[in-house]
């Protein structure tokens, strides 16, 4: 008999990621127990109810039913914040995708929201959950690598396939709250919390490179052929200080071909970390004594696991403890983002108001009973 209640959760908003979270949340995270989805477009949640045996829920629906406990926001960024609210003025738990909303003053809202209803506010990513970024902050904590003392981080991408899109509404690389900081380079700045702790003073530089120079190509989208502006920052170098003393440069530019490179630098060693977007990268360790160590993973979840970061809401419900993708944390890494953006504007350095503690790792192994890393 299993003594957890798994917690009723909904999802809302039934677009390309969905289909992975409910693959995860109904088949393989027994802590849950999706009831239904929803989506603006009823014939997105219908596709999705049908396929996981879940029920086709309008949002409003999700909000009324008494024993839902976690709704699930995978909308647009741009809708983050209005379902995120609702959802938690109708006394839901949220685990909403990144970014939590498009503006800062949204974000801060949130969390004051989260606080006044007594809920938890939960965001995403949560990939440093996942084996490769649970092995590299094993190997960090265990002081192999010495003091942390500098990171990189290049970010480079092109977006090229989205404008194959047939959504128009789906603008996340190019609009305001969107773009490659806020859309990719949250999976390493949660990442870097997470080994580092909050960061301190940030600062950057960037532009919107030709602007009018993409349209959009599949000719079921409605805006087919007309030019798909690019209103926010596409190449940007930005640097963070983050409060243990460890200096940070990051690039993100989604005008090129795809690159990434996420390194830590110690007194002692260093580590490539891969990528940060998948759950099982390998980490990469030189020390003084040898180079280029491919080290073996120590945690589970090794694969796509999105999911992950609601999972452990669940258990942190059950047992009265924190989440670890806290929207403290989603909110200090959405701080850094949009603090970059400020001194790009500003041409001053901008010191960070809000700060975090690491969270909890999970517990090394478990691989067969996954679920135990958390803490049942
Ligand atoms: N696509 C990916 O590879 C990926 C990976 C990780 C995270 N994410 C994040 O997940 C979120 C969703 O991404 P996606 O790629 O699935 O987007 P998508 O555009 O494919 O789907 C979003 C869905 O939300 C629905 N929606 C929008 N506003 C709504 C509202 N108010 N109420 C109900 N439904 C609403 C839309 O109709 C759409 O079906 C984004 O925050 C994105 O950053 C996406």
């Amino acid at each position: 008999m299993n003594p957890f209640k798994p917690v009723k959760t909904a999802v809302i908003g039934c677009g390309m990621i969905s289909d992975i979270y409910l693959t995860n949340m109904t088949g393989r995270y027994n802590a849950l127990e999706v009831v239904g989805c929803s989506d603006i477009k009823p014939e997105r949640s219908a596709a999705k109810a049908e396929k996981y045996g879940i029920r086709q829920m309008t949002n409003e629906e999700i909000w009324n039913d008494p024993e839902i406990e976690i709704v699930v926001n995978l909308t647009y960024h741009t809708s983050h914040y209005e379902v995120s609210k609702k959802s938690m003025l109708a006394g839901k738990n949220v685990y909403s995708e990144k970014m939590m909303a498009v503006e800062l003053w949204e974000g801060e809202d949130l969390i004051k929201t989260a606080k006044d209803m007594g809920v938890y506010y939960c965001g995403g990513p949560d990939t440093y959950l996942g084996a490769g970024l649970q092995t590299a902050r094993q190997i960090y904590d265990s002081g192999m690598l010495g003091t942390a003392v500098a990171a990189n981080i290049a970010l480079v991408r092109g977006y090229h396939h989205e404008r194959y899109r047939t959504d128009p509404e789906r603008r996340f690389a190019f609009c305001p709250g969107g773009g490659i900081i806020f859309d990719m380079g949250c999976y390493y700045l949660m990442g870097l919390i997470s080994l580092l702790g909050p960061a301190k003073r940030v600062c950057g530089f960037s532009q919107i490179r030709e602007p009018d120079s993409r349209r959009y190509m599949h000719p079921a989208n409605p805006e087919y052929g007309k030019v798909m502006p690019i209103e926010t920052t596409n190449n940007l170098a930005g640097t963070i200080e983050f409060a243990n003393g460890t200096l940070c440069n990051i690039l993100t530019s989604s005008e090129s071909i795809g690159f990434n490179s996420y390194m830590l630098f110690g007194t002692e060693g260093q580590m490539d970390m891969g990528d940060p977007n998948n759950y099982g990268d390998i980490p990469v360790v030189s020390t003084k004594a040898s180079r280029g160590i491919q080290m073996p993973l120590t945690h589970a979840y090794t694969d796509n696991s999105r999911g992950l970061g609601v999972c452990d809401l669940a258990y942190a419900l059950r047992n009265g403890r924190e989440p670890r993708c806290s929207g403290e944390r989603a909110y200090h890494m959405f701080e850094i983002a949009h603090g970059i953006m400020q001194s790009c504007e500003t041409n001053e350095i901008y010191q960070m108001k809000s700060t975090c503690t690491r969270p909890e790792p999970f517990k090394p192994g478990c691989t067969e009973y996954p679920e135990m890393a958390m803490d049942i």
